[in-house]
Parts: C-alpha cells; sequence; structure tokens
C-alpha cells in the first residue's frame, strides 16, 4: 500500500457547513439532547458488552445468552458471534409478543395497492397469516435451514413470507421484484433454495408487471422443488402441476396455530445478495439475535419511534432498507407501518403525498433519487396535501445533496421536522451513522454523527486517522451485533472484500471526511461499486452482461455524475470484428443488460469505442473512462463537486493497488 493514496483534496469551502439545523424540541424524544447522545455514545465506547446486552433485553429469548460477544480482534474478520448460547425467533419477536397486551388489535401494516385498494392487517391478523405460511411451507418440506427466495411485489404476503420462513428458521433471500429472470436464477442457484414464494405479478404505472414468468424461466434445472404464487394480478401463467401452488390454496387452508421453535442466536435469518467489485452478486449472510438488536434499537433511536406512529419507508423489500425498516425493526417494535405497492408517479406525480394525507402517516424515509425526482415534478404537488401529519423525515441509500436536504426540509416537512440522513449497508444490517431527531443539530448533506456502540472513523490507506476535512476512507473499528458474518459459501471473499484493505477494521468502501465538529460526510464508494438512483449495481456485473452477447468483444463500464439519479451508467463497448456498431447495436445491447440482470442496469449511454484504454498490465484504465463520461459537465451543487475529485482521488488510490 502507498500510504498516501488518500492525501486527496483538503475541502475548507463547503457551502452547507455554514448551516446548522437544530433538533426538534421535543421533551418526548427519547434522546433528547446532545449531552443524552454523548453520555450514550461514550457509555457504549466504555461498556460495549453492557451497551449491547442492556438493547438486547428488549427483545424476547427462550433462552438467555450465556456471553454478549466472542470476537478475535486478531483474527481476519473478528470473528464475531452474538449473544452466546442465546435462543430466539425473530418471527416471534416482531408478532406474537405484541399479542399478549393492547397490540393485538393495533394495526401492524396498512396495505395500499397501486390500483387503490387497501387492506389492514393487525398484529392479531398478521400473527394469524404468518402461522398458515409456516405451515403451508413445512407442509412443502421446508425446514431450519433450507433456503426460501421471496420474489413479489410490495404486498401483505411479502412481508408475512419472509416472517413465516424466519419462524421456521428457513433463511429467505429476497430478490427484488425488478430484476431479470437470469440474475434471479443466479440467486437461486447461489443460495441453493428449495421453495419459491413469488405472485403471478405487480401493479406498476397501471400494468401487470409479470414475475411468475421470470420465476418459469429461472427455476429449471435448479434446487427448487416447490413455487408457492400469490395471485395478485389475475394475469394468465403458466402451471407446472406438482411443482406450483397458489398461495390461496395451500396458506388460507393451512392451520392458524403453530408453534415456534426457539432458535440460536446465530442461526442464519437471511442472505440478501449485493453488489461487489467483482461480477458475480455476494449473499450476504444475516443472522437472527444480534441483526434484530440492531434493527430494534436503530428503528427506536433514529425515528424516536411511537406507538401512534404510522412509519412509512418506501423501500422494495428486495433492497436492505426494505428488510430492516419495513418489516424487521418497526414490527419488532410493535409499530405501525404502510406498506405501497406501486410507483410514486402513478396515477399523478402526487401519489405519494396523496397517501401521507391519507393515511396520515408521521414519518417518511425514502431516498435521495426520489426527492430529486419530486423536486423536478414541482413544489405545487407537495403543497396541494395537507402533510401536517408527518413529524419526522429520513433519508438512506446515496449521498443526498444540500438542494435535496433542503427542499425536503421546507416543502415536505415544512420546516417543522427534523431530517435524518441515515448512513449504512446491507452488510451493517442497521443504521450506523445519523442525526437522533431530538438531540443532533443537523447540516445539510452530512449523516452527522455514528449511533452509540458504533465506532466509525475516516483514516488513509495505512489506516491512520485523517485530518479534519480531509478526504479518506470510512472504516468500523469494532464488531457490531447486525453485521454480516460472511458472504455466503465464500467466506475467504467476506475477509478479503471487508478486512484486508485497511487492517483491523471493517472496511466499507465508501469515501468520506469528518468535518471539524466531528461530522462524517460520505461522499460515495471508491470501488466500482455504482450507485444508481439510490440501486447499488456492480460495474463488472453490467460489462459480464455485456460481454455475453455474440457482438460484443470487450466492455468497460463507469459511473457519470447524474443531477437526477446520483450516477448513470456509462458502458464503453468495442463490438467483434466485422460488426457494425451502429444505434441499432446500441439499442439491442442496452436491451440485452436488461435482460440478463434488469432495468435498473440499463445503460444510460451505450459508446462504441474500437478499443479501451489499458494500463502496460492490461487493466483497464476507469478513471480515464470516467473522465471521458462525465465530460466537463458544470453542476450546480458546489458540495457534490468537489466531493467528487476527492472521491476520484481515493477510487484511484484504491484501484492501483
Ligand atoms: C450508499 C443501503 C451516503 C453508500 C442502506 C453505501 C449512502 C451504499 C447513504 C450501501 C447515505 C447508503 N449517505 N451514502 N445516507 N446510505 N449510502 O447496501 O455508498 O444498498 O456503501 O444499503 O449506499 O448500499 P446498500
Amino acid at each position: 500500500m502507498s500510504g498516501d493514496g488518500a492525501h486527496g483534496g483538503r475541502i475548507t469551502s463547503v457551502l452547507s457547513e455554514t448551516r446548522t439545523f437544530p433538533p426538534a424540541h421535543d421533551h418526548h424524544a427519547r434522546v433528547g439532547s446532545m449531552d443524552a447522545y454523548r453520555a450514550m455514545y461514550d457509555r457504549a465506547e466504555r461498556d460495549p458488552d453492557g451497551y449491547w446486552s442492556e438493547a438486547a433485553t428488549e427483545l424476547w429469548w427462550a433462552r438467555g445468552w450465556d456471553k454478549v460477544v466472542e470476537w478475535n480482534p486478531d483474527a481476519p474478520s473478528w470473528d464475531a458471534t452474538w449473544f452466546v448460547g442465546g435462543k430466539t425467533n425473530a418471527a416471534v419477536n416482531c408478532v406474537d409478543r405484541h399479542l399478549a397486551g393492547w397490540r393485538r388489535n393495533k394495526a401492524a401494516i396498512l396495505f395500499e395497492g397501486e390500483p387503490g385498494d387497501t387492506r389492514i392487517l393487525t398484529y392479531a391478523e398478521l400473527h394469524r397469516e404468518v402461522c398458515k405460511a409456516a405451515n403451508a411451507l413445512t407442509a412443502l418440506g421446508v425446514t431450519a435451514g433450507d433456503f426460501v427466495a421471496i420474489y413479489m411485489p410490495m404486498i401483505p404476503e411479502a412481508v408475512i413470507a419472509m416472517l413465516a420462513c424466519a419462524r421456521l428458521g428457513a433463511p429467505h433471500t429476497v430478490v427484488f421484484g425488478g430484476f431479470a429472470s437470469e440474475a434471479l436464477a443466479d440467486r437461486i442457484r447461489d443460495s441453493k433454495a428449495k421453495v419459491v414464494i413469488t405472485a403471478d405479478g405487480g401493479w406498476r404505472r397501471g400494468h401487470a408487471i409479470a414475475l411468475k414468468d421470470n420465476v418459469d424461466h429461472a427455476v429449471p434445472g435448479s434446487t427448487v422443488q416447490h413455487v408457492v404464487v400469490v395471485k395478485r394480478t389475475a394475469q394468465s401463467v403458466a402451471w407446472h402441476t406438482g411443482r406450483d401452488h397458489w398461495w390461496h390454496d395451500v396458506v388460507d387452508s393451512a392451520s392458524a396455530k403453530h408453534t415456534a421453535q426457539a432458535f440460536d442466536a446465530e442461526h442464519p435469518l437471511f442472505s440478501l445478495y449485493t453488489s461487489g467489485t467483482t461480477g458475480k452478486p455476494k449473499g450476504i449472510l444475516h443472522t437472527t439475535a444480534g441483526y434484530l438488536v440492531n434493527a430494534m434499537q436503530s428503528s427506536r433511536l433514529v425515528f424516536d419511534l411511537r406507538e401512534e406512529d404510522i412509519f412509512w419507508c418506501t423501500a422494495d423489500i428486495g433492497w436492505v432498507t426494505g428488510h430492516s425498516y419495513v418489516t424487521y425493526g418497526p414490527l419488532a417494535n410493535g409499530a405501525t407501518v404502510l406498506l405501497y405497492e406501486g410507483a410514486p408517479n402513478h396515477p399523478e406525480p402526487d401519489r405519494f403525498w396523496q397517501m401521507i394525507e391519507r393515511w396520515r402517516v408521521t414519518t417518511f424515509y425514502t431516498a435521495p433519487t426520489a426527492i430529486r425526482a419530486f423536486m423536478r415534478w414541482g413544489d405545487e404537488l407537495p403543497a396541494k396535501h395537507d402533510l401536517s401529519s408527518l413529524r419526522l423525515l429520513g433519508s438512506v441509500g446515496e449521498p443526498i445533496n444540500p438542494e435535496a436536504w433542503m427542499w425536503y426540509r421546507e416543502k415536505i416537512g415544512g420546516n417543522r421536522c427534523p431530517i435524518v440522513d441515515t448512513w449504512w449497508q446491507t452488510e451493517t444490517g442497521s443504521i450506523v451513522i445519523s442525526p437522533l431527531p431530538g438531540a443532533t443539530p443537523t447540516k445539510p448533506g452530512s449523516a452527522t454523527l455514528p449511533l452509540p456502540g458504533m465506532i466509525v472513523d475516516v483514516v488513509k490507506r495505512d489506516g491512520s486517522r485523517c485530518a479534519d476535512n480531509e478526504g479518506g476512507f470510512l472504516v468500523i473499528k469494532r464488531p457490531w451485533p447486525s453485521m454480516l458474518r460472511t458472504i455466503w459459501g465464500d467466506h475467504e471473499r467476506f475477509e478479503k472484500a471487508y478486512f484486508s484493505e485497511i487492517p483491523g477494521t471493517y472496511f466499507a468502501g465508501d469515501g468520506a471526511r469528518r468535518d471539524s465538529d466531528g461530522y462524517i460526510w460520505v461522499m460515495g464508494r471508491v470501488d466500482d461499486v455504482i450507485n444508481v438512483a439510490g440501486h447499488r449495481l456492480s460495474t463488472m456485473e453490467i460489462e459480464s452482461a455485456l460481454v455475453s452477447h455474440p457482438s460484443v468483444a470487450e466492455a468497460a463500464v463507469v459511473g457519470r455524475p447524474d443531477d437526477l439519479k446520483g450516477q448513470a451508467i456509462v458502458a464503453f463497448v468495442t463490438p467483434k470484428r466485422g460488426i457494425t456498431a451502429d444505434d441499432a447495436l446500441a439499442k439491442v445491447l442496452r436491451q440485452h443488460v436488461v435482460e440478463q440482470i434488469g432495468a435498473l442496469a440499463r445503460p444510460e449511454e451505450l459508446r462504441f469505442a474500437e478499443a479501451l484504454p489499458k494500463t502496460r498490465s492490461g487493466k483497464i484504465m476507469r478513471r480515464l473512462l470516467r473522465e471521458v463520461a462525465s465530460g466537463s459537465k458544470a453542476r450546480g451543487d458546489t458540495t457534490t463537486l468537489e466531493d467528487q475529485s476527492v472521491l476520484e482521488t481515493l477510487a484511484q488510490s484504491f484501484a492501483e493497488e
């Protein structure tokens, strides 16, 4: 390692740092002042075992733990195991234990379908559905340890399916409904799923999207024995008798009585595939108790959850945000969540504001890309609606530019609601850096400070701490309960990707800087992962998809800054000899990527090149391509621009290893 790779730019003139917004003056807030936050943070740092053990007592346990954590700071990946000896069940924590008191008849899920249909499930009803689904899965041969793939639209059955799997100790692997059959097939193959739970389709912008059809293409030749299909759109579907079962046949007729078994604290709860630096997605494995402790606790702290809240996280359950802040975190707290099936601009671009008004949403958690789209659609849309029920706004998935932050605060939050900009990853399982709404003064564009118990730093390549405002690498220095345990089936890759870059730390793959108040400003990825509209994609994965086309000799994919999506995908393609590079081919290739991965990976721009720039050792010079792709486009937001150049330097130092 060069050791000085991160000397990058010092950022001194950041406009937004001159603006600080006070926290909510709220004497009900769980953490009501900076002093309270600091005391909590210091305590967690001094006595992590005591701190996490207190957090864990909020869960239901069939058997208490003997030891909070066992880990080895000298082991390549720390080998942390949490709540050793403890036994619990994630579904019992999210559902059953709320049945004993008044929450039994509290709404757990408020659902609105895109066509406008609605459904409300109380905790008692959710319990009944989860038990029935668990019995149905058992009848299909699912037992503890079997993987179940879930490929669903955002309907209540998606959450019920996750919880039914958790109840049985059958780890689920949710595949985002926007992924194509090839991508689904990869994930099924890698997890060796025994059952797929899907729907005939879902509603999106007025169309019935086909899901079952993709499953039919993905399943042959795999380990899948049964496919359970929810009827949602009533479109016609092919049927494989013996393999396929309607949800309403097998679940509705199943018994509502189900005795949950307790599983080891470290029993796998789910794997979730995410993009890394190679073409092959990584199955991030999370285990039961540690994950749930952090999901539950962070929901409570960051969103200051209250019994009367209507909590709306707009993320799809196909992403980690949908796991931790649609399903596990809020439900473990006995909260009411809103679930929406469709597009934010259907039938009109004010659908979200309409829904906030209709359901009296108190807490709204979405991605910067969505906020930037809302900005474009115009201020008059939110202004038409009564958004006074809102008391807290959240942002996640990508850096939020100060302009979008300010718009969110003014036009959606009425200058009244604090914004929590939450930094975390599929790997971290739960929020790591975020303001606490009653305590932390916020600065537009900064995720502010780590949650108590999270030891975060910004360091140089050699692991030494960066000076204030010096760009460096974001790392975590001590295990936390919801950290990933491995990459499914590839422990070596796990050690290499996260623990070998900067020894002794968990390497997040993000560039960041710490300002003189200790606030963290996350800039973006330093590896070959790109973030398009809050969706994490690997440039290599898109390259592989392109190269799999018979006309392509070579391909390189980079991200270029995009005002709306954060980053846009630009592909450089060298066609095979004799192939004519024209618009028709470009169109075919872009569509080929959609068929291989999904619409989310469609290159925004595809350029043909006779050859790709390479180093003498044959590596594609991505930095050069990134520069070519970005052009010298002037951007309105100076912070983002400065961050971009620092990031470029960091990425370069990372790639030069
Ligand atoms: C990015 C999503 C800046 C970051 C929860 C991270 C963010 C990647 C933020 C993880 C934020 C997420 N500010 N960047 N508040 N939140 N990111 O695994 O690059 O889909 O590494 O998890 O998103 O994406 P993932």
